[in-house]
């Protein structure tokens, strides 16, 4: 998978190379391009944004840089994405719909916005990340780039995607690790039984109950199987 990154600060997307998706970018598995939308500047001090027709505070990025750095990434197969809180609210349906992708273009937007003429011209899908404004589109592009990897193959192990796929659409169980008792807290007994048909059903009990609890609304009856059912029926 691919992702060219348009932005004023690549710098910003140095933590990317960390941990799991550092792996991931070692083994090739994953490529993130970043493209400085300021080497597309054509003035002499490298000039990217101008203030607003119209008046008003802050600046706006100029159309004709930006289609400039959008031009030397474009693909005709790849799908472009402009990270922006006008855009639809990013979901994990839609973060999977967006992994089964070749080849994202991500423009991050800062300061007052863009031009809107170029963003007419390219038309790119809009997407936010929540109903808050952020400074710039970079935090909001790392944290797509995050999402979509998790589901490019090979880039979680095995189990964990075995294990999201049996809570999907629903909160994880609780996890324990050692030791044992913590300030007089145990771990639950099923956990250190070994019986792993016990196990399964203690955690997709425990993940209906929390996403009961804490995010009902997450909770579609017709996805669940009759024993889920009886859990919730038993829970009321
Ligand atoms: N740019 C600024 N705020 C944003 C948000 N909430 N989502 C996506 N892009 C943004």
């Amino acid at each position: 998978m691919k992702f060219d990154v348009l932005t004023l600060f690549p710098e910003m997307f140095e933590s990317l190379n960390e941990s799991i998706l550092g792996r991931a970018i070692e083994k090739d598995l994953i490529n993130i391009n970043l493209i400085n939308i300021r080497d597309f500047s054509k003035d002499k001090h490298k000039k990217v944004d101008d203030t607003p027709y119209g008046g008003g505070a802050g600046m706006v990025m100029r159309p004709d840089v930006v289609y400039d750095a959008y031009k030397s990434v474009y693909e005709p197969n790849a799908k472009v994405i402009y990270m922006t809180p006008q855009g639809k609210k990013l979901d994990q349906q839609k973060v999977e719909s967006l992994s089964k992708e070749q080849h994202l273009i991500i423009l991050c937007g800062h300061y007052e916005g863009i031009d809107q003429r170029v963003i007419d011209e390219i038309n790119p899908e809009e997407i936010s990340i929540g109903d808050y404004v952020l400074t710039g589109g970079e935090l909001p592009a790392m944290v797509l780039i995050d999402s979509v990897s998790r589901y490019v193959e090979g880039v979680l192990n095995e189990e964990s995607t075995s294990e999201e796929s049996f809570s999907a659409g629903l909160l994880e169980y609780p996890q324990y690790t050692r030791p044992e008792v913590f300030e007089n807290r145990e771990v639950p007994e099923v956990l250190k039984s070994g019986h792993h048909e016990n196990i399964r059903k203690w955690r997709r009990a425990e993940s209906l109950k929390i996403t009961n609890k804490k995010r009902p609304e997450l909770l579609k009856m017709k996805d669940l199987s009759d024993e889920d059912r009886k859990i919730l029926n038993d829970m009321n």
